[in-house]
């Protein structure tokens, strides 16, 4: 899979222990490298994997050019379309045409699509789809001699909330192709206009052309993340990226309502100038964790922090009112 894939598909890996290949970009089209896409395949290859969009910079990945592999090497072919799935399937019909990325597609066999992203739906209820019934069959698990019964089972979760499904129908249809389609409008239209705006602010460009819903942006005269943490401060809560540093809004709803687009260009401005006043010398809180980040040549390390931050999430005994170097974290579903 390109290096920009969801790290969804490392954890699946890692708990089915299936050796996991990443590619990485062309340097210059910011695209998986194909020819190491291809030598990377071997005869113990089970999956291809490409996003629509992925979620670091929101590039759609060549898709037809990666089914091509899949078809020539006889390998499945997933698009994670969770991100956008729910944008680019609507995007023709919002005037925003889009080469195909789906079953169209000679060697795509199956989609993932997030109901809960862009679909608006309650978190849960996220789909898989296969090409075939064959594909599909696979999914289902049946126990014949079980003393409780004959046991049967759908998907990897077991029981799952029906209220969910309800709710996540209900959404649905009550936005129907109408407004999935006006929604799309508006938020591929308020991305352009962003990638546009920050474009045009010196010191700033773009990672990527954004083909849905992200725009992701880097600099090449001051340190990124400063401006993370400076637009942080003003309440834009955007995604700190790295490998190469970047930072990414995912647009929303919430960007398209009259006015968001450009408080967010002038701040971002502002911020811009007073970095590049200030010589571009701050120490900030994201520059410092992503600074050692990447002086940490044993990345098993930060692995083992983040695990130990997460048990605190969990862990009970902590009494974090009385101890404030213990960071009290509200539980979040990723
Ligand atoms: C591109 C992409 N793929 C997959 C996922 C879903 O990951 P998970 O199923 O772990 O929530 C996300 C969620 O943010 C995503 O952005």
């Amino acid at each position: 899979m390109p290096i920009t894939a969801h790290p969804a598909f490392n954890k699946a890996c890692s708990y089915l222990k299936i050796k996991l290949r990443r590619i990485p970009l062309n340097p210059q089209t910011h695209e998986v490298d194909l020819t190491k896409m291809r030598r990377a395949i071997t005869k113990n290859t089970c999956l291809l994997v490409a996003s629509a969009p992925c979620f670091p910079h929101g590039a759609i990945d060549p898709i037809e050019d990666i089914a091509k592999l899949a078809v020539q090497y006889n390998v499945p072919l997933h698009v994670d379309a969770c991100l956008g799935g729910f944008l680019i399937a609507f995007m023709e019909r919002a005037g925003f045409p889009l080469k195909p990325f789906d079953f169209r597609v000679e060697g795509v066999t199956s989609i993932s699509c997030d109901t809960h992203k862009y679909g608006f739906a309650p978190k849960g209820t996220s789909v898989i789809l296969y090409r075939n019934e064959n594909l599909r069959q696979h999914q289902f698990f049946a126990l014949a001699d079980w003393p409780g019964g004959i046991y049967g089972s759908p998907s990897i979760a077991g029981s799952r909330s029906g209220y969910l499904i309800a709710c996540c129908w209900a959404t649905l249809m009550t936005y129907g192709m109408e407004g999935y389609v006006e929604t799309t409008r508006k938020i591929v239209q308020t991305a352009r206009a962003i990638a546009q705006g920050w474009s045009e602010i010196d010191g700033l460009y773009l990672l990527h052309q954004p083909d849905v819903c992200v725009v992701a942006i880097s600099s090449d005269k001051f340190n990124i993340y400063y401006l993370f943490d400076a637009l942080h401060a003003k309440g834009w809560h955007l995604i700190g990226l790295q490998n190469p540093p970047g930072v990414h809004i995912a647009v929303t709803q919430i960007h398209t309502q009259e006015g968001v687009v450009e408080q967010l260009l002038e701040d971002t401005r502002q911020c811009v100038t007073e970095i590049l006043q200030s010589n571009n010398k701050k120490d900030t809180v994201t520059a410092v964790i992503y600074g050692t980040n990447q002086k940490v040549p044993d990345k098993s390390l930060i692995c083992d922090m983040t695990k130990l931050y997460i048990s605190t999430w969990y862990d009970t005994n902590l009494d974090t009112s009385k101890d404030q170097n213990v960071p009290h974290v509200e539980m979040t579903a990723e």
